[in-house]
């Protein structure tokens, strides 16, 4: 149990852990190349725990193991194997039937729904993640795959016909593109992971793909299933520094399709290592600085609540997050009191205890950036409101709510993806419209307010600066049907259980003039079932 006394967290012995809880531990070896898990001989890296312990009197971070360090020369044997497994589109898994494939994902989704126990307990020890939430990622994961596997029936269905059109007939279909590098966040390091690497394999593609910065060990149960489930060189799963791994695939020129969710630094230092940028797509989730807009008719305690979940949940660390409240300022006073009598309210603690709300931070050198931003904007004008705020030990920030913020100091333009929420007062609405259209950031923003005029007139310009508008809610990414996108800096393509299926994927066509010649032929090959691609059949 961690207790906050005198502004401190004071951390329990591993003894004292709850019942059913345990640190788990993982000399993780070996990657999978080629349907084959092998052992990695070189250099390995240590991975510790964002939850810290005492022992003999000192604090430390749990030790959970370690994992293959890959080096440069090790990305020729992935690329090979996920190219074999391609062979330029040839390959058996690019060239099987759709209802083959999602066989093959149908067994994965099995194998995975009896990871669930151990994959919970793997977030809450190497990100941090609350019990609650790292099941509802698990449980969203599998959620997301049942509904890829309807939505690519679906769209299957639709083009199992042939069209005819000014004495052409053509059969449209939507085919690979090729191998994918897919990377995922740390943050979602199950959930947005496979949002990407699912869609890419179902569709064909075959995948390399590099498991979070944090998140590593978790994965390790996965390869088993991926060798279980997937013909070889269709997945194959590396590890190492990013630099120096997806840095080599993509100068390498053989990737035909960069998945990655991360900054957008990252994203454009790997988009420029591409040789051949006209053969390279790519689906980027990036930056983002969503905004709160408060309006002076809003329902306070209502707004408060979404914006004390929308700003906190898993301590900020959501690429959705509100990273910048405005509050009209007739009404900021009154907000102010209410919304830090909630973020005061939330439970500080190790993810398995109940309830809990703020939890460690899985970057060793979070806490420190998020003092400097806020020593920065205290030096600037802006005070702490929240009793508890600004205080930080070890992997531990405490939420902190800072107020006035202004445009001099730095979280008004950095993405903090922390615990740290800036409030601003406006009196005029343009103030907040123009930094959105001056921001680098363009993923959503959320209206509170209750004049159907005045959001109105705020809904239809503002929905040109990002892609989605909230209205008395917060930013978020689900329900996963809605397209999930941005503008500028914060996104490259758009993701849904639909939209992944389109951009992992081109659009490909069988056609032919219609003579008698060639609807004998037609008809012939659709009765034979002798291609998978010219094919009338209907997955039910
Ligand atoms: O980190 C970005 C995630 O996609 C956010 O998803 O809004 O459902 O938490 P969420």
């Amino acid at each position: 149990m961690i207790q906050a006394e005198n502004n401190r967290l004071l951390f329990p012995n591993l003894s004292g852990l709850p019942e059913g809880i345990r640190a788990p531990l993982l000399e993780q070896s070996q990657y999978l190349v080629y349907g084959e898990l092998k052992e990695w001989q070189g250099p390995k890296n240590e991975i510790f725990s964002p939850v810290i312990f005492s022992e003999n009197g000192s604090l430390k971070r749990v030790r959970l193991g370690s994992y293959p360090e890959m080096d440069a020369e090790a990305m020729d044997e992935v690329l090979n194997a996920a190219h074999k497994a391609y062979d330029l589109g040839r390959g058996e898994w690019p060239t099987m039937k759709v209802s083959s494939r999602i066989r093959h994902v149908e067994k994965f989704l099995h194998v995975m729904q009896g990871l669930r126990k151990e994959t919970i307990n793997w977030l809450m020890w190497e990100i941090g993640k609350s019990e609650a939430d790292s099941a509802a990622e698990f449980d969203r994961t599998t959620e997301y795959i049942m509904d890829t596997i309807q939505a690519l029936k679906t769209m299957d269905r639709e083009s199992a016909r042939l069209e005819l059109h000014q004495d052409i007939y053509a059969q449209v279909r939507r085919g690979p593109l090729g191998v994918v590098l897919c990377m995922g966040p740390y943050n979602y390091p199950l959930n947005e992971t496979f949002a990407t690497l699912i869609p890419a394999l179902i569709m064909g593609n075959t995948v390399i793909f590099r498991p979070a910065r944090y998140g590593i060990l978790l994965m390790r149960a996965f390869l088993d299933a991926f060798k279980e489930c997937f013909p070889p060189g269709v997945i194959n799963v590396i590890y190492g520094d990013g630099e120096t791994t997806a840095g080599t695939l993509m100068k390498s020129g053989r990737i035909d399709v960069l998945a990655f969710i991360g900054s957008s630094r990252v994203a454009n230092i790997l988009k420029k290592q591409h040789p051949r940028s006209n053969r390279l797509r790519s689906v980027l989730g990036l930056d983002a600085k969503n905004p709160a807009i408060i309006l002076a008719d809003a329902d306070i305690e209502a707004a408060a609540n979404e914006c004390v979940n929308g700003a906190l949940a898993f301590n900020g660390q959501r690429c959705t997050a509100l990273k910048m409240i405005f509050v009209h300022r007739s009404i900021v006073k009154e907000f102010l009191k209410i919304y830090c009598a909630k973020v005061e309210q939330l439970k500080m603690g190790l993810p398995w205890e109940k309830d809990v709300n703020i939890t460690p931070l899985p970057e060793p050198g979070k806490p420190a950036y998020l003092h400097e931003l806020v020593q920065d904007a205290l030096s600037k004008g802006a005070g702490i409101c929240n009793e508890g705020g600004g205080n930080a030990y070890e992997s531990f920030y405490a939420p902190t709510v800072l107020y006035p913020v202004n445009s001099t100091m730095r979280i008004f333009e950095e993405e903090q993806f922390g615990p740290v929420v800036p409030i601003l007062a406006f009196d005029n609405v343009e103030e907040p419209i123009s930094y959105m259209v001056t921001s680098q950031y363009g993923q959503q923003v959320s209206i509170f307010g209750k004049d159907a005029g005045e959001i109105a007139n705020l809904i239809d310009p503002l929905v040109n600066q990002v892609c989605r508008v909230n209205i008395n809610t917060k930013c978020q990414r689900g329900p996963d049907v809605y397209p999930f996108n941005g503008r500028k800096d914060s996104a490259e393509g758009t993701l849904s259980v639909n939209d992944a299926l389109r951009v992992f994927s081109i659009r490909t066509m069988v056609a032919t003039r219609d003579t008698e010649d060639n609807r004998a032929l037609f008809t012939s090959i659709l009765e034979d079932r002798s291609s998978n691609f010219l094919s009338t059949d209907f997955i039910l």
